[in-house]
């Protein structure tokens, strides 16, 4: 995670960032905080990454990097804006003794990539029409050596993967089919025959922009709805308010990278 210390909106590369808003940087600290807290307090280890003036999205860490199995496939950012960050987050890496592999396409990490260690046999999920490059996701497959599944994403408002979809397990995801082309809607509804079909509503209140560590979900408190849904699917929902990071374009998954060793 990196903290949203120089957060603000002063470009626009996403449909929900309005640069005549002011955003409230402290709100945002203390929010951030919170997450930071909330994955801790659940057992979970949290490293954090130094913020750097003049990165403003850099909160949104999960766009770094995409890491299975111990070996990372780095980003490489789509807009000028933010291509410095994956400078950062490959620095991490490499400091950490991670098998880094750096990338000759466009593509923007965890916000593009999901990972399933138990679906058939180990599944990436990638998503392509805004951001990541179709040819990164053949570079992601070389790289990792799984199966990677392509989805094209067909709505501006849910421009990343991680906007439309989420891995609730190893195994099973939840994800808004409008936001898919209708064959990659017919993909997922073969591979996921159980997952978990939120609306339109729930993904505008990024209720799948969540981090689920398999039992505990951990949603933005916006998301009521989906919060039921994942309550009704047999998980324990853990509501975060992010209405900060919203102003960017992002949640709670945005602002987690998770590290696969
Ligand atoms: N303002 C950022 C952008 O548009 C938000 C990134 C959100 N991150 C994510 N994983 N969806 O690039």
């Amino acid at each position: 995670m990196c903290p949203p210390k120089h957060f603000t909106v002063e470009y626009a590369i996403n449909p929900w960032m309005d640069t005549t808003v002011a955003v409230d940087t402290a709100l945002a600290l203390q929010q951030w905080e919170e997450l930071r807290t909330t994955l801790t307090g659940l057992g979970h280890v949290v490293h954090v990454l130094d913020p750097e003036p003049g990165l403003p999205d850099m909160v949104y860490s999960a766009n770094g990097a995409f890491s299975v199995d111990g070996t990372v496939y780095g980003a490489r950012f789509l807009h000028p804006q933010r291509a410095a960050e994956a400078v950062a987050h490959q620095a991490f890496y490499l400091a950490e003794g991670w098998k880094f592999v750096a990338p000759a396409q466009v593509n923007e990490g965890e916000g593009d990539f999901a990972y399933l260690p138990q679906a058939h046999g180990g599944l990436v999920l990638a998503g392509h029409g805004y951001r990541t490059d179709p040819a990164a996701h053949a570079e992601a497959q070389e790289v990792l050596g799984r199966p990677v599944i392509s989805l094209q994403l067909i709505d501006p408002a849910f421009y990343h993967l991680d906007t439309a979809l989420a891995a609730l397990d190893d195994q099973n995801v939840t994800y808004y089919p409008g936001a898919f082309s209708p064959g990659s809607q017919r993909v997922l509804e073969r591979l996921f025959p159980d997952a978990v079909i939120a609306d339109r509503d729930d993904a505008e209140a990024f209720g799948l922009n969540l981090v689920s560590d398999g039992r505990h979900v951990i949603l933005n408190t916006e998301a009521t709805a989906m919060g039921r849904k994942v309550r009704e699917a047999g998980y324990l929902p853990v509501h975060v308010d992010l209405s900060e990071l919203k102003r960017g374009g992002g949640s709670v998954k945005c602002a987690v990278a998770e590290l696969r060793p």
